[in-house]
């Protein structure tokens, strides 16, 4: 079972943390087997599973439903919940309890949570209640419509000191990793190197401790969303495509199901029917 002392431990010996989102039983089982040190249950649940056009409509309760399903599907990778929108602005006592619940109630082992200095307070708060959080630099997709739009952040000076004020302070609030999403790739590195905790990177280049990706990205189930940050190592939409059209196909043809599909039935029975009815 990884935890968060394995985190800590990966970044001294210099070991990549590999880590990929689920939001199903199924998935899990999958990148469980795989070796896969953590699975996020990640709020782009809204996106690639619920069809929503961005995470701000993900609540606690879709977070619980699919964490519940992961957990059940992951024997060794530690189980992370993504805090969703506002779970965790609306005040310190609502950001423990929202946490709380995602253990308590999901069964996961962490909490990740978007956002620098202004999160502070909270990530004290859910620490102390014993609950390790993970945080959440760059681009942040809880904020979309103030970034307006899918955008790499920190290219500046000043949005990059930002970056690092805000991820020195969150290491010094007590997270135990921090997701780096679309920053480029020479200032993750450099953060990296600055950092005693690891840093994941999504679309921040080779030179941080992690890396993490949507795992439906990754496979390729939507064939029309070719982000610069995703590698396809799968057409899982083309895989699928054509076998439900291989089925479809069958079936009006009456290829499929055929007698090896089905069950027997007792001797006797249909001519003790036809007597009866
Ligand atoms: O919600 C999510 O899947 C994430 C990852 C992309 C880091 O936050």
């Amino acid at each position: 079972m990884v935890r968060v002392t394995d985190f800590a431990e990966a970044k001294r010996r210099g070991r990549k943390l590999k880590m990929l989102t689920a939001y199903d039983y199924p998935t899990a089982r999958i990148l469980d087997a795989a070796g896969i040190d953590a699975i996020l249950v990640g709020d782009s649940l809204g996106m690639v599973v619920l069809g929503y056009e961005d995470t701000t409509r993900v609540t606690l309760e879709d977070m619980l439903h699919h964490t519940r399903a992961v957990v059940r599907g992951a024997r060794r990778a530690m189980v992370i919940a993504d805090m969703p929108f506002l779970s965790y602005h609306l005040g310190v006592y609502e950001s423990v309890r929202a946490a709380g619940r995602l253990v308590q109630e999901g069964g996961c082992k962490a909490v990740k949570l978007e956002g620098g200095m202004e999160v502070l307070r909270s990530v004290r708060a859910i620490r102390a209640a014993g609950i390790p959080v993970m945080g959440h630099l760059g681009y942040t997709p809880q904020s979309v419509h103030l970034f307006g739009g899918h955008r790499a952040q920190g290219r500046t000076l000043e949005s990059a000191r930002q970056i690092v004020r805000s991820a020195l302070a969150l290491q010094e609030a007590g997270v135990f990793a921090l997701v780096l999403e679309l920053v480029p790739h020479r200032l993750a590195t450099w953060l990296s190197q600055r950092l005693d905790i690891p840093t994941i990177g999504i679309g921040s280049g080779p030179g941080c401790d992690g890396q993490v990706l949507v795992t439906q990205d990754m496979l390729g189930l939507f064939p029309d969303f070719n982000p610069r940050h995703v590698r396809k190592y799968q057409d899982l939409h083309g895989l699928c495509l054509e076998a439900v059209r291989n089925y479809a196909r069958d079936v009006e043809s009456g290829a499929f199901p055929t007698a090896e599909h089905s069950f027997s039935l007792d001797e006797g029975v249909l001519e003790a029917l036809e007597k009866e009815f």
